[in-house]
């Protein structure tokens, strides 16, 4: 990786403008292995690099690929009208490095949502020719029957859309149902099971492609950084329901 100054390496980690980071360096409060550093003028490598500002410790990212499991009344939107942002959630950094969601959740579901500073990686993942199957766990107002879950499977018909949607779909227990989408229309689940004459009133999502939230372990508003062997599972099937 190209060597860089520190204060453009602590700019591109999102601590502020470059003037903002000489001011943090020359300060004392950034520190490389323990050791204070009060020198910006050096070329480092930053690959594999871990510093502390303030403290707190970091390890060079070039791009941020991480996963948050998103609380209730959370809006995924960058201008946020009625709730507070997911990036509330994250550190300062990552918003100031302009981190955004991959696609959107509603602001009352809950679950995995990936997130990234990689334009390339939204891109592809929001792509409608990618297809990864997500997988949601839909609570009905009315008891799920064999008819609402074969009418989810035979597909039912959207307004705005053409021709009737289907998606793959099982009974979990009386209220409870999992739904797998390859599109993400806007509230397609929910829009689904309103057109198969029933109500979601709560609705999570539990997999992408995958990589679960099982897996993962993440507590409602807990996130955690995309390890290499994370981010191949968003190409593999989800486990669960089968074709
Ligand atoms: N379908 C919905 O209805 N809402 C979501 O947030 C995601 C999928």
């Amino acid at each position: 990786m190209k060597k860089n100054t520190l204060d453009k390496i602590l700019q591109s980690q999102g601590f502020g403008t470059r003037k903002g980071c000489r001011h943090l360096i020359r300060e004392g409060l950034v520190a490389i292995g323990g050791e204070v550093v009060n020198e910006f003028r050096e070329d480092i490598d930053p690959e594999g690099l871990v510093f502390s500002v303030e403290g707190e410790e970091w390890t060079f990212m070039e791009k941020v690929y991480l996963v948050l499991n998103k609380p209730r009344d959370y809006e995924c939107s960058r201008a946020p009208s009625h709730h507070p942002g997911v990036l509330a959630l994250l550190p300062d950094p990552f918003d100031l490095r302009d981190v955004q969601p991959v696609g959107r959740l509603d602001h009352d579901t809950t679950g995995l949502l990936l997130m990234s500073d990689d334009g390339s990686f939204i891109h592809a993942q929001s792509s409608p020719k990618r297809q990864v199957p997500k997988v949601y766990v839909a609570t009905t107002h009315d008891p799920v029957t064999p008819e609402l879950v074969g009418k989810l499977i035979s597909g039912v018909k959207l307004d705005d859309e053409p021709a009737p949607l289907s998606a793959r779909a099982r009974m979990i227990d009386d209220h409870r149902m999992e739904v797998v989408l390859e599109q993400g229309k806007y509230h397609q689940v929910k829009r689904m099971l309103a057109a198969a004459g029933n109500h979601c009133t709560a609705l999570c999502r539990t997999a992408i492609g995958g990589l679960t939230l099982e897996a993962l372990g993440l507590e409602e508003g807990e996130w955690c950084i995309l390890e290499p062997e994370h981010l191949a599972l968003l190409v593999k099937s989800p486990a669960g329901i089968t074709a």
